[in-house]
């Protein structure tokens, strides 16, 4: 009895083996060593082993891998409980059949039912062609999975090789998605079938490498270089995650000494700066960990600490597109915010914006509907929302972003920050346009309309004067203050009123 078991996992380890070889060959780990990696030394547990597919179509019995190309189990990272699960590109290249689908939907249910988060790593040639409908009806079964964990436990994927056809909605219907920069892509069809049907010559990478889904369709989150930055990337990201929807994120003090303050807002208003400066000035050291840093560079999201506290940061970024809101921007954000949301995790928002962006390529592409989904998630989140503005808030993009109208808790500004419907030129141009077309000199008296309309408007006194703004702050109290109204706010309780589920503009 002993014997035959044995010698089962014996065949495991050696099949094991053979798939190192296999992927050394093209810079990539096995299923095997990636599931090592990311879980704390030792602490792996197999299950579902030695389950095979039951296809005999195409001779297929005459290859019937123990796991059926897929790794599934659970274990410790970073002490915590995670599942997991890793296909295996040596095995029937990683393709999914009905045997594979279901150790997935296996292992993801152990972990919505137990409250912890789902790992998967994907490296598969999709739909395996051989199990025909199964396969179909596995990837579904997987969505439909995807869908019920949502919002309950973090779902993570990363894509490791390949990830083509249906098999791409599993990552798009997780939280977060990991890209090696250059053995993974990621499409519905692939270069043969586009160029076919569209007589388009594009390659692999162009079509979908992790240079298109982390700067252009946003669909990566974090593109890391190698399996192992992916996997020390993961690990990373799941230190600030809550195990599920019904914890509060983890908070830990922070070994390094507070950051020093550097303010990098030039005095000149009208001069682009680097929010990541600000953001490594006023969080934990070091604790920042951005989320999608190359799509719509407008906006910045990620995670933070502050005084240990776990929070996600949403900052306007004037140093690219002067930091306006866009469709891109607008969907980014409000990604990031409901994620927040549903994980309990405090949002900070950083505001230096001009306005949404004008044009026809915006409007004609939906900039309303979009720009609604980031109002709409600020509106809708619950978890304490704080916000700073910087510099200025003009127009809706001041309602839009954190303000104490869409149900911020602390709204703060530094003394310089501009809170208008408008710019002074533009608003001076509607406003007074018969007095200065009527004037001996309308340039002149629209530069002294325009500076009356600064001085009476555009700064943070009235807001404050009205309580929309809680306080205005020196720019080196913005940390102390941001810890303070983070700790005075983690016990907000609200709910949002009973229904199936809102209608956001989707
Ligand atoms: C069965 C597959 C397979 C698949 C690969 N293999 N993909 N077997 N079903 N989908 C097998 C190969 O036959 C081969 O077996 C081994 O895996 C390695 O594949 P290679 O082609 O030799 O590897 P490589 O050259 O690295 O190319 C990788 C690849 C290519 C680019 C992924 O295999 C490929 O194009 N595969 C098909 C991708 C695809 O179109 N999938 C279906 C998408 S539609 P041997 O025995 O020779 O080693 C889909 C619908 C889902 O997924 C819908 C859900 C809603």
């Amino acid at each position: 009895m002993r014997e035959l078991l044995e010698a089962k996992r014996q065949k495991i380890r050696d099949n094991n083996k053979k798939s190192e070889q296999s992927q050394t060959e093209k810079s990539k780990l096995s299923a095997r060593q990636r599931l090592t990696q990311l879980f704390d030394a030792g602490h792996f547990m197999e299950i579902n082993a030695l389950a095979t597919h039951q296809c005999h179509d195409f001779d297929m019995q005459e290859k019937q891998p123990a796991g059926d190309g897929v790794i599934t189990g659970y274990g410790y990272v970073n002490g915590r409980i995670t599942y997991a699960y890793a296909q295996d590109f040596a095995v029937i290249g990683g393709s999914l059949g009905r045997m594979h689908a279901n150790k997935i939907v296996r292992v993801m249910e152990l972990a919505r039912k137990n409250g912890a988060p789902i790992v998967g790593l994907n490296d598969s040639g999709g739909a395996r062609i051989q199990e025909g409908v199964h396969s179909l009806a596995g990837y579904a079964d997987i969505f439909y999975a995807n869908t019920k964990a949502s919002g309950v436990i973090p779902q993570i994927t990363a894509i490791m090789g390949p990830c083509a056809g249906g098999a791409v909605y599993s990552p798009a219907l997780a939280d977060f998605v990991f890209m090696t920069r250059q053995n993974s892509f990621m499409f519905l069809t692939g270069p043969e079938v586009v160029k076919a049907v569209t007589g388009e010559d594009i390659s692999f990478d162009d079509l979908g490498g992790s240079v298109v889904h982390g700067s252009k369709s946003g669909v990566a989150h974090f593109v890391y270089d190698s399996d192992e930055d992916i996997i020390d990337g993961i690990r990373q990201l799941l230190t600030y995650l809550p195990q599920n929807n019904l914890e509060d994120p983890p908070s830990c003090e922070s070994e390094e000494p507070p950051p020093e303050f550097r303010n990098p807002v030039p005095d000149d208003p009208g001069l682009p700066y680097n929010m990541h400066q600000l953001i490594e000035s006023i969080v934990d050291s070091g604790s920042f960990m951005e989320v999608q840093p190359e799509f719509a560079a407008n906006i910045l999201t990620g995670f933070a600490r502050f005084s240990g506290f776990v929070t996600g940061i949403v900052a306007n970024n004037p140093s690219h597109l002067a930091g306006v809101l866009d469709i891109n921007s607008s969907i980014k954000a409000a990604r990031f915010i409901r994620f927040c949301d549903a994980f309990n995790i405090p949002v900070v928002s950083l505001i230096d914006v001009p306005g949404f962006l004008p044009g026809s390529a915006q409007e004609h592409n939906g900039v309303i509907r979009n720009g609604a989904k980031l109002l709409y998630a600020y509106c809708e989140a619950t978890v304490p929302k704080i916000g700073v503005i910087i510099r200025k808030a003009y127009g809706g993009a001041y309602c839009v972003m954190s303000s104490k109208h869409v149900g911020a808790d602390m709204n703060f500004a530094w003394p310089g920050a501009e809170i208008a419907v408008m710019g002074s030129d533009g608003a001076c141009n509607i406003i007074f346009r018969k007095e200065i077309a009527n004037s001996e000199n309308p340039e002149a008296r629209r530069k002294e309309l325009a500076a009356g309309y600064r001085e009476k408007f555009a700064n943070p006194y009235v807001a404050a004067g009205w309580g929309y703004i809680d306080e205005v702050i020196l720019p080196e109290e913005t940390r102390e203050r941001l810890c303070a109204a983070i700790a005075a706010t983690l016990g907000k309780r609200e709910t949002n009123p009973d229904r199936k589920h809102g209608n956001i503009p989707l």
